[in-house]
C-alpha cells in the first residue's frame, strides 16, 4: 500500500472523496434542470476518470482536441462526442472522418465557411454525414459567429453543401444576459427558417449552477468542476472543500526569514494566471502567497503567515488552474485518506493536435 505521505515530490494528487462529490453534485444540479451533463475532459485527459463521468450520468463528452477523442475512443469511453474546435486541413479533417466511423454521434463545432467547405469535402469523400453546431460567440471575444443573423446566414450556406447535417448552437462560456439574449433572437429567426434547432449547447464550470436561468441549453459542459482550482473559487462557484487537485511540493529553501522555495514552478503548476493573481493557494499556509515561479522553482511570500514553513516541510498547492496542471504530469494519484489508492496515466497528455 503507498501512502499520500510517501508520494515524492512534485506530484499531482487527487483526493477522490472530492472529486466523486463534484461529479455527483453537478450531475445532481443538471438533472434537476433537464440539461444534459456533457463534461468536458480536457481538464483530466484520463479516460478513467471519463468512465466515472458517463457512469454517473452524463450525456456524452467534449474534447477540445481531435487527439483527446482518438484516446478516449479507443479507451470506449463515451460513444457520443462533441469536438468543440474549428477542424481545418486535410490531415485533421482525414482523422475526424475516420473517427466518425468508429463514434455513434460525433459532432463537431464550426463559426466559419473555410471549415464547413473542408468537413463537407471530407464527408463527400468519406461517404459520412459531419455533424455541426455553429458557434456563437455570446461575449467571450474568442471563436463564433459575432451575431444571431450571422448564425442563421452560416447555418443556410453550410446546409447548402453535401454531407453537413446541422444539429445546433454552441457558445462557451454561458454569460447572463448576453447568451440568454442571443439565443432567444437566434432561436427565433431559425424557427422563422423552417431550420430546427435540436442542441443548445452551453459550458463553463463559473456559470455552472446558473446554467437553467439559459432556459433553452440543452446541455452543458464543464470541464474545471470535476476538480475546481482558484479560479472557481474566486468565481464563488466552489470554496478550497471542493478542490480535489493539490500539487504536493517540498519546501527546498528559506533563504530568509520571508521567502520559501518548492520545487514546483512553471513545469508543474504552469505559468497561466488565469482570472487571478499569484499562481496557487498554499492550503498549509493560506497567508502565503506564490509571488513568482522559475521553471522548476516556486518563490512563495511567506511575510504574512505567523506560522512558516521549514525545509523539507510539505505543502500542498491548489492551482490557478487545473486543466493546464494534468497536461503536464506523466501521471496523477487518486488519494483517500492517507493512502494512494490509484495512480492513472495522463493518456491524452500533449494531444495537441
Ligand atoms: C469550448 C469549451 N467548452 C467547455 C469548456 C469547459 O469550461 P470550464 O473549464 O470552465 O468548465 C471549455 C473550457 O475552456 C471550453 O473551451
Amino acid at each position: 500500500m503507498m501512502l499520500a505521505n510517501d508520494l515524492d515530490t512534485p506530484a499531482v494528487t487527487i483526493r477522490l472523496d472530492i472529486m466523486e462529490d463534484n461529479i455527483r453534485r453537478v450531475q445532481q444540479h443538471l438533472d434537476r434542470h433537464g440539461i444534459a451533463n456533457r463534461p468536458h475532459i480536457k481538464t483530466h485527459k484520463v479516460p478513467e476518470l471519463g468512465k466515472l463521468q458517463m457512469q454517473a450520468g452524463a450525456i456524452g463528452i467534449t474534447c477540445q482536441k481531435l487527439g483527446e477523442v482518438e484516446v478516449f475512443t479507443n479507451a470506449g469511453v463515451a460513444d457520443d462526442v462533441l469536438l468543440t474546435f474549428n477542424v481545418l486541413g486535410r490531415a485533421k479533417t482525414e482523422r475526424l472522418m475516420a473517427l466518425a466511423a468508429r463514434v455513434r454521434r460525433l459532432a463537431v463545432v464550426l463559426d466559419n465557411e473555410v471549415v464547413a467547405r473542408g468537413l463537407s469535402e471530407g464527408g463527400v469523400r468519406h461517404g459520412v454525414d459531419v455533424r455541426f453546431l455553429i458557434e456563437c460567440d455570446t461575449g467571450f471575444g474568442r471563436n463564433g459567429v459575432q451575431t444571431p443573423d450571422a448564425a442563421l446566414d452560416l447555418a443556410r450556406v453550410a446546409l447548402k453543401l453535401p454531407r453537413l447535417a446541422f444539429e445546433g448552437l454552441m457558445t462557451f462560456p454561458n454569460r447572463d444576459p448576453e447568451t440568454r439574449e442571443f439565443f432567444t433572437r437566434a432561436l427565433e429567426l431559425f424557427k422563422r427558417a423552417g431550420i430546427p434547432v435540436p442542441v443548445v449547447s452551453g459550458g463553463g464550470t463559473p456559470s455552472l449552477f446558473r446554467a437553467q436561468e439559459i432556459p433553452m441549453l440543452t446541455e452543458h459542459r464543464a470541464g474545471t468542476y470535476i476538480f475546481n482550482d482558484v479560479m472557481v473559487v474566486a468565481s464563488g462557484t466552489a470554496t478550497w472543500d471542493n478542490c480535489a487537485m493539490r500539487v504536493r511540493a517540498t519546501v527546498v529553501s528559506r533563504p530568509m526569514s520571508t521567502r520559501a522555495v518548492i520545487d514546483a514552478g512553471t513545469k508543474v503548476l504552469t505559468s497561466d494566471q488565469y482570472t487571478v493573481k499569484g499562481y496557487g493557494h498554499v492550503l498549509e499556509y493560506p497567508e502565503a502567497a506564490i509571488t513568482n515561479l522559475s521553471e522548476e522553482h516556486g518563490i512563495v511570500d511567506l511575510s504574512q503567515c505567523r506560522e512558516r514553513p521549514a525545509v523539507g516541510d510539505v505543502v500542498h498547492v491548489i492551482p490557478n488552474h487545473c486543466c493546464v496542471v494534468s497536461n503536464m504530469v506523466d501521471e496523477m494519484y487518486g488519494v483517500r485518506g492517507e493512502r494512494v489508492e490509484t495512480v492513472w496515466p495522463v493518456a491524452a497528455r500533449g494531444t495537441v493536435r
